[in-house]
């Protein structure tokens, strides 16, 4: 008997549903001659799942995400005009996206931010800067601080109108993350990159008391502390200092976006959404509705979030390393699509169903 792994497939909006057919491509691939096999079931999930179910996330895809070891999602998102014809709580991003995250306590977020060689033409960054690669893992908590604590709206005594929302951490998130970002450091560089603010708010001053306590149980690691508005200077000026990054939601929302205009499009962030019994992995980037359709969507952040799936959830750690040596060689060749130009315009463009073909042909390799 075969393992058999399964999948939730949840397409989303824009150009999901062309860029997760790639992955789940790669993932047929994979399964050839593998002792094991994918059943892969696809979901209803955001704006598109909203029109036709009333919910953007609903009920028949909870099932289906409850029944499956993971989960891989595509962007979400509707354009500005279609959006308002959804109810602002049933919005994609709050209806859909967060309660999932929710769902599963995916509380630990690893974002990858890698530029090898064969990409570092994507780079805006000088090419002195970046020489040598950028191989950074960003992990951000995702599921507390202001996403997720108390939030009000209204008009106050004054007859103003206000709102107030609150950063809330317990230390028992702080220390899971921490853990997370602790094992993560061991088994790269040993040193960890703590990204806060405690000159200014109460919740870096708790986290980072925290982080000492948990950093008794790795005296290898050695932690260095870093401000984050200093951070968002030196991913720019030098990325190549950072290596494993611990972050609340927030700082890591903006700063890994940061990162991917490090590697010069988002489109090169592939992620992983981890919680304690399941995970889904997804894109960072958007739906992009502007040019879905159109076949010119790189593929390489959906293909990349399958990646890390094999490797987080199935403990397939050379079928993983094989996909994204694969995504590489193809960029090696001066191969991308439309979506994801070189500053110098000098790669060949191909479809998006063409690279995924490519990808596969430098997987059978
Ligand atoms: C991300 C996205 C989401 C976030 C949005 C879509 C709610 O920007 O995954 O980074 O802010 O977390
Ligand atoms: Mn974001």
């Amino acid at each position: 008997m075969k393992k058999d792994y399964r999948i939730a497939l949840l397409p989303g909006d824009g150009i999901g549903p062309e860029i997760a057919l790639e992955a789940v491509k790669v993932l047929r691939a994979l399964e050839r001659n593998a002792p094991f096999t994918f059943t892969i079931e696809e979901g209803d999930f955001g704006g598109g799942a909203y029109f036709k179910h009333g919910k953007s996330f609903p009920e028949s895809t909870q099932a289906l995400c409850d029944r499956s070891d993971a989960i891989i999602k595509g962007p979400i998102g509707l354009s500005f005009d279609e959006s308002q014809k959804i109810p602002v709580d049933e919005q994609p991003e709050r209806g859909a996206l967060l309660p999932l995250r929710r769902r599963y306590n995916t509380f630990a977020n690893f974002r990858p931010v890698y530029l090898p060689e064969e990409l570092a033409h994507f780079s805006p960054l000088k090419p002195h800067v970046v020489h040598g690669g950028i191989d950074i893992m960003m992990i951000r908590e995702l599921v507390g601080g202001l996403y997720f604590g108390k939030k009000e709206m209204g008009v106050n005594a004054a007859g103003k109108r206000y709102v107030d929302e609150h950063l809330e951490y317990d230390e028992d998130q702080i220390q899971a993350i921490m853990h997370v970002a602790f094992r993560e450091a061991m088994g790269r560089k040993k040193v960890l990159h703590n990204v806060h603010k405690s000159n200014v708010l109460k919740s870096s001053v708790l986290w980072n008391e925290v982080l000492t306590e948990v950093a008794r149980d790795y005296p290898e690691v050695t932690v260095k502390h870093i401000i984050v508005d200093a951070a968002a200077t030196a991913l720019v000026l030098n990325p190549r200092q950072f290596d494993v990054m611990v972050m609340e939601n927030m700082f890591g929302d903006i700063l890994s976006d940061l990162g991917g205009g490090i590697l010069g499009s988002l489109g090169l962030m592939p992620s992983a959404c981890v919680g304690p019994e399941k995970a889904y992995y997804e894109p960072s980037h958007g739906s992009a509705p502007d040019i879905a359709g159109k076949g010119i969507a790189n593929p390489y952040s959906m293909i990349g979030s399958v990646a890390l799936m094999l490797e987080k959830s199935f403990g397939l750690h050379n079928e993983a390393r094989a996909v994204m040596h694969a995504m590489r060689k193809v960029f090696g060749k001066g191969i991308t699509t439309a979506d994801l130009r070189d500053p110098e315009g000098k790669a060949a463009i191909v479809k998006t169903a063409d690279f995924g073909d490519m990808v596969i042909e430098a997987l059978s390799k």
